[in-house]
């Protein structure tokens, strides 16, 4: 695997009425080439502030980011542009309202002096599954899922190597939401693009992840193979967030021995200790006043609990 895109000990802070407020706090993690990452984690846990991070749009209190192993400092600004996409959870203020179609995927093509520009529209409008005649449509006259497309083909004109696509699905409908993963997958599968996804449907990470990353307050407490990781967790807070996942709830009993309890702690002030702890079934001493690591337990599968584990072998989850 070679690696594309990482995060070093990324931390960034924001200031909030005069208080530092860490919103991502110490974050390693890697985009091999060609896989597709998903990034999971309830709402204000970091996950938009990482993927701007990576975007390299916020500013990092500490730690780097690297782009094919280098800092991004020293990456030609229009090389990175080209190679990291961004793809936005809404549509709707993506596209210039007063660009037809052609135009708004054309755009990011002139600077990089692509030859037949047309040609190339047709195509990506085709690799969205998008009729020619589209070309000439304003977005006003797009559906929110026609949109997406439009805003997909954008992202991929330049020939991208990783796309980072957060909540690219949340503004649509259901029923176009399966349609626009399933053409995410697909275009990720035979372009090779690396994906950077995030999503809060547990579902539909199984459908299209390899990897998945768990973030909480600002840290991963969790990642390893999507597969093996959402059908045996490591980590408390994953198996309550799979507990909370209808479809992934092994037995009503577990759903309801794993509810979440409360509301994520403020960033402004974490918990010490484990930061979960407060919310977490298993907790013991330990937990409120050590912190856990995020250690390898098994080959690829990380997690930062005392008791890692020990929330899938106690319950028939396991079995
Ligand atoms: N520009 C900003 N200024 C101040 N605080 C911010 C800013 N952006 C994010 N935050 C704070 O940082 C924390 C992480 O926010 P972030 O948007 O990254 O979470 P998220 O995981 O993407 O949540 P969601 O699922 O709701 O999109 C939150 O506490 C949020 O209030
Ligand atoms: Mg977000």
């Amino acid at each position: 695997m070679t690696e594309i895109l990482a995060a070093h000990d990324v931390a960034v802070e924001f200031t909030h009425d005069g208080q530092t407020l860490q919103a991502v706090r110490g974050i390693d993690l890697t985009l091999d080439e060609g896989e597709t990452l998903a990034l999971v984690g309830e709402s204000g846990s970091g996950k938009s502030t990482l993927a701007l991070a990576l975007l390299g749009v916020h500013q990092l209190a500490r730690g780097k980011v690297t782009f094919r192993g280098d800092e991004l400092a020293s990456v030609e600004p229009h090389i990175f542009r080209k190679h990291v996409q961004p793809v936005l959870q809404d549509p709707y203020a993506s596209l210039d309202p007063r660009w037809r179609v052609a135009r708004s995927i054309a755009e990011p093509l002139h600077a990089l002096k692509f030859g037949n520009i047309e040609a190339r529209v047709a195509s990506l409008l085709d690799a969205v599954g998008l009729a020619a005649e589209f070309a000439s449509y304003l977005p006003n006259a797009l559906s929110g899922g026609q949109r997406q497309r439009v805003a997909l083909a954008r992202a991929l004109a330049p020939e991208p190597s990783v796309l980072i696509a957060d909540e690219p699905l949340s503004a649509l409908d259901m029923s176009v939401q399966a349609q626009i993963l399933t053409l995410l997958a697909d275009l990720q599968r035979t372009s090779r693009i690396a994906l950077l996804l995030i999503a809060h449907d547990l579902t539909l990470v199984q459908r299209v992840a390899q990897r998945v990353a768990v973030l909480y307050l600002g840290r991963v407490v969790e990642q390893g193979p999507a597969a093996r990781t959402l059908a045996a967790p490591l980590h408390p807070y994953t198996a309550a967030l799979i507990a909370a996942t209808p479809s992934l709830a092994r037995t009503a009993a577990d759903a309801e021995r794993l509810v979440l309890p409360g509301e994520p702690p403020s960033p402004l002030a974490p918990p010490p200790g484990c930061e979960f702890h407060p919310r977490c079934p298993i907790a013991r001493d330990i937990c409120r006043t050590e912190r856990p690591l995020l250690v390898e337990h098994a080959p690829g599968r990380k997690a930062a609990c005392h008791f890692a584990g020990e929330i899938t072998r106690s319950s028939d989850i396991s079995s």
